[in-house]
C-alpha cells in the first residue's frame, strides 16, 4: 500500500495519506505508519469510512487494547471502543465527556503504566465547535535551555484521576474510584520507543510535584502549564466526517472546545497499551 505524508505543523503532526484502515495493511506499510506515528506525536488519517472491528484491528497492531475504566461509556458490542460523545439514547447519555470543553489533559497518565496511545474517530460531527488541539512536549522540552531543563530532570508529579474527577457528569464509582489511586509519574518522561525526554504534566491531572510542598508545587507547574501550551508547540484540528487521529501519550496531551450542545457529536476511541517490551518502568 503506497502511502504519503503531509505535515502539519512545523515541528509535528503528520497526515499519511493512501490508508484505508478497512484493507489489509501489509508488514511494511504498518512499520512505516507506526515510524511516522512515533517521530510525529500524532497522525492524522483522513475519509475513512469506519467499521468498528477494522478501527480495532488496526490499533492492536500497535499493542494491546486497554477496556477503559468507565465502561459505562463503552460500545456495548465493541468495549475496546470507548464513546465520546453528547448523544442521549432512551435517557441516557451513551458517552462520557457530553458537550463540554474539556482541558489540557494525557490520556490514562493516572494510571501505572499509562498508555502508549489512543486513536479518536469522527463519526458524527456537530455544526459548530468540538476542535481538539495538541500540544507536543517533547518540542517544548526541547525547547528549554539547560537550567530549566535541569529544574524538571528527576522530580516527580501526582497524578490523579480524581483531581481530573470535578469534570465528569457522573462521578466515578466505588469500583472505578478504587481501581484509579493517584500515581507518582517522573516530570519528564523518555519516550519507550524514540528516546526522547517529553514533559510529562498536564493541569487537568497533576495537582502537584511528587515530594514538594503546595506553594513551591503551584509556582514551578503554572510555569510549566504556560510553557507547554505556547502556540509553537500546539496543532489544533478541525474535525471532518471519516477524520482519525491516533496520537501518542507519551509525548503529546490533548484538550477539546466546547461545540454546538444542540447537534450530536460521535467519536469513538481505543486506547493503546504499550508492546511488553516496550513497557516503561516508572
Ligand atoms: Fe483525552
Amino acid at each position: 500500500m503506497p502511502i504519503s505524508t503531509r505535515p502539519l505543523t512545523d515541528s509535528f503532526g503528520v497526515e499519511i495519506q493512501g490508508v484505508d484502515l478497512n484493507a489489509d495493511i501489509d508488514e511494511d506499510t504498518f512499520a512505516e505508519i507506526e515510524r511516522h506515528w512515533y517521530e510525529n506525536g500524532i497522525a492524522l488519517f483522513r475519509g475513512q469510512a469506519f467499521t468498528e472491528p477494522a478501527i480495532i484491528n488496526f490499533c492492536r497492531r500497535f499493542g494491546e487494547l486497554e477496556i477503559h475504566v468507565r465502561e459505562e461509556y463503552l460500545d456495548p458490542h465493541y468495549p475496546e471502543l470507548l464513546r465520546v460523545s453528547n448523544v442521549v439514547e432512551a435517557g441516557r447519555e451513551v458517552g462520557i465527556l457530553q458537550d463540554k470543553e474539556l482541558g489540557w489533559h494525557h490520556d490514562q497518565s493516572y494510571m501505572k503504566e499509562p498508555a502508549i496511545g489512543s486513536m479518536l474517530c469522527a463519526f458524527t460531527l456537530p455544526n459548530w465547535g468540538g476542535d481538539t488541539s495538541f500540544a507536543n512536549l517533547a518540542v517544548a522540552y526541547e525547547a528549554l535551555d539547560d537550567q530549566a531543563k535541569a529544574r524538571l530532570d528527576g522530580r516527580r508529579v501526582i497524578h490523579s484521576y480524581s483531581y481530573f474527577n470535578g469534570i465528569w457528569s457522573v462521578p466515578t464509582n466505588d469500583t472505578q474510584t478504587n481501581r484509579t489511586p493517584d500515581v507518582s509519574q517522573p516530570m519528564v518522561r523518555t519516550h519507550p520507543i524514540t528516546g526522547r525526554k517529553a514533559i510529562y504534566v498536564d493541569p487537568a491531572m497533576v495537582p502537584m510535584i511528587d515530594g514538594d510542598d503546595e506553594e513551591e508545587s503551584r509556582e514551578l507547574l503554572d510555569e510549566l502549564f504556560e510553557w507547554i501550551i505556547k502556540p509553537e508547540f500546539v496543532y489544533r484540528h478541525q474535525w471532518q466526517p471519516g477524520d482519525a487521529i491516533l496520537w501518542d501519550n507519551a509525548s503529546t496531551m490533548h484538550r477539546r472546545e466546547s461545540f454546538d450542545p444542540h447537534s450530536e457529536r460521535l467519536m469513538k476511541r481505543t486506547t493503546i497499551r504499550p508492546k511488553p517490551a516496550l513497557a516503561v518502568p516508572f
